[in-house]
């Protein structure tokens, strides 16, 4: 957050009673548009005609107010809903103080958060401020926060009063979480010392609530990256007091040469215990080695399937250090920022029937079913609608219902019917999936939250790896549905698999575990903050060269495995 300290500046009257948020930034601006982009939507009503030519009564549009740094207004500015887009648009604009006899409360609050500075004056000084910009020669005034006052444009001085918890804030370009961390010591040795003396208020917190958190590395890579993510929760545990009971069990090809079984009952009982599941990967060509019971059930589809993992979540962004790694050009991948919502626990991967008959000639027959209900649709698009509304508001529902009028149709018309009814705020297309293949590699841009069936998204998301450069960067989470005791059983795993032809070598990149390991800490064990420090020290690591032979550019020096862990925990230490 930008401090603010002293400002000096043109000053614009807006003299206008109860001018509310949505005039300031009208609510159809608020979706679509990035933090920076809604300057030029700022008092869109008055400020421009409805041919969209600027209106020349409108004060901010005329010479002498143009480019004005502090907004003089009458009472109960601010008032209307509550969108923080309300500061950010005046920001947009170039204002960076209000003065008012009143405020809308959480406009008032919006500012502060967004180190906008807000003044409450009498009515009669506000009128007399305002009518001296009127007045002077130049509307130049200056607002000094150290020394609490306002040089009007004449040169008479004005205090002003502001609770030294804000000033102290805006001083030090700190919002109220800023504050709040820079006491994190102070907070933490009175814990310390709390828990000496009161020990009986933390028990709980260190038994029963304890999250399970089950480590299976499987087989290829998965051992190797999962050994980086475990440095990186034990990390967690050691320096950020994450409580967590972590466990770890051999699964695959380990398990079979330890066990003679790919997965112990044992196993099982832990996997159905846990809250959530940090899965390496599975498959192997020694499988093939295996007789043919052993193999017969894929353990991972099992999991999803019987833990009912139906909601995947495979997030895709750009990172700009690996622009260049990535096989489609920087101008094309730039700024992408989606998320894919895969139905993971139906359609075709689980249908009845499914089978191979030998025919009468010799000859084979083969086939699967696609298979969905109306429940299972709606719930997966219930999570892509729910995601799209804290984030840019829109999603584009992906199947092939020109061929597939069945299963597609069914989709089609139960994701529209949900949105008409549950979701109008939410803005809602349809593509099929060979043209969203073509647009992902087009355009990705375009994207915020997509929508997929379970073979669909397989597809698409291998697809949209080359996006953030490389398919071992992305990190994905399956969710199962809500349980009575308010949690999700949950399985956080890198997409890319257990590439054999790299197993064993200590050289695949262990981020895309790493980040399956943040969106643990989002989404099972309710630490957003820790989840986002997480990913800040990869993107850090990253940004200072750590790349592993996957996302090396050319002439990049390539590190290992365990080095890009070393340079993500290098990181971890250095964040404040
Ligand atoms: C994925 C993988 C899995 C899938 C395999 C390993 C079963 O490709 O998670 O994308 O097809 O779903
Ligand atoms: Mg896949």
């Amino acid at each position: 957050m930008e401090k603010f300290v002293r400002l000096t500046g043109v000053a614009a009257p807006l003299m206008r009673k109860n001018v509310d948020t949505d005039v300031v930034i009208p609510m159809r601006r608020l979706i679509g548009h990035a933090r920076g982009e809604f300057g030029k939507f700022c008092f869109e009503p008055w400020r421009y005609r409805s041919d969209g030519s600027e209106n020349p009564e409108f004060p901010l549009n005329q010479p002498r107010f143009r480019n004005a740094k502090v907004l003089v207004a009458a009472d109960n500015f601010g008032c209307g809903s509550s969108r923080e887009h309300a500061v950010w648009a005046l920001q947009g604009m170039g204002i960076r103080c209000v003065i008012a006899p009143s405020f809308g409360d959480i406009f008032f609050n919006n500012c502060i958060q967004n180190g906008m500075l807000a003044i409450r004056l009498s009515e009669a000084e506000v009128e007399r401020l305002a009518a001296d910009i009127e007045q002077a020669k130049s509307a130049e005034a200056t607002v000094d926060l150290e020394a609490q006052q306002i040089i009007a444009p004449s040169g008479a001085a004005i205090a002003f009063d502001i609770e030294p918890e804000r000033r102290r804030g805006l001083l030090e370009g700190l919002d109220q979480i800023g504050m709040t961390l820079k006491l994190d010591s102070a907070i933490r040795a009175f814990q310390d010392k709390d828990r000496g003396e009161r020990p009986w208020i933390y028990r709980r917190e260190e038994t029963e609530t304890l999250a399970r958190v089950l480590i299976l590395p499987g087989d290829g890579v998965g051992p190797e990256v999962l050994a980086q993510v475990r440095r990186i929760v034990d990390w967690f545990m050691a320096e950020r007091d994450l409580a967590i009971d972590l466990r770890e069990e051999l699964f695959g090809m380990l398990a079979w040469k330890a066990h003679g079984t790919l997965m112990r009952e044992e196993t099982w009982k832990e996997i159905q215990a846990a809250d959530a599941i940090l899965f390496g990967a599975i498959g192997s060509p020694e499988y093939e080695k295996l007789p043919p019971e052993a193999t017969r059930v894929d353990q991972l589809l099992r999991m999803r399937k019987e833990l009912d993992l139906f909601d995947n979540m495979r997030p895709v962004r750009t990172i700009e250090a690996l622009a260049a790694t990535s096989s489609l050009r920087a101008e094309v991948t730039k700024g992408c920022d989606m998320v894919i919502v895969r139905e993971l626990a139906g359609g075709i991967y689980f249908g009845e029937p499914r089978g191979i008959e030998r025919r009468a000639d010799g000859s084979e027959r083969a086939f699967n079913t696609c298979v969905y209900t109306t429940g299972e649709i709606e719930r997966i698009a219930r999570s892509a609608f729910d995601l799209a509304r804290v984030r840019m508001g829109r999603v584009c529902s992906v199947d092939k219902a020109n061929v597939l009028p069945e299963t597609s149709g069914l989709w089609r018309r139960t994701v529209q019917a949900l949105r008409d009814k549950e979701y109008p705020d939410v803005d809602l297309s349809h593509m099929y999936v060979d043209n969203c293949a073509m647009q992902l590699v087009r355009n990705p841009t375009q994207f915020d939250v997509m929508l997929t069936e379970n073979l669909f998204g397989d597809i698409l998301s291998d697809c949209a790896a080359m996006i953030a450069g490389s398919l071992g960067m992305l990190p994905s989470a399956s969710l199962g549905p809500v349980r009575e005791d308010g949690r999700r059983q949950a399985l956080y795993e890198p997409i890319h698999g257990s590439a054999p032809d790299i197993a064993g070598k200590g050289i695949a990149n262990p981020v895309g575990a790493i980040l399956s390991f943040a969106l643990c800490l989002r989404h099972s064990l309710g630490l957003p903050q820790e989840a986002a420090r997480l990913e800040r020290a990869v993107e850090n690591a990253i940004a200072s060269g750590a790349r592993t032979a996957d996302i090396a550019g050319k002439g990049d020096k390539t590190c290992g495995t365990a080095e890009m862990g070393d340079a993500v925990l290098t990181e971890l230490g250095r964040l404040p």
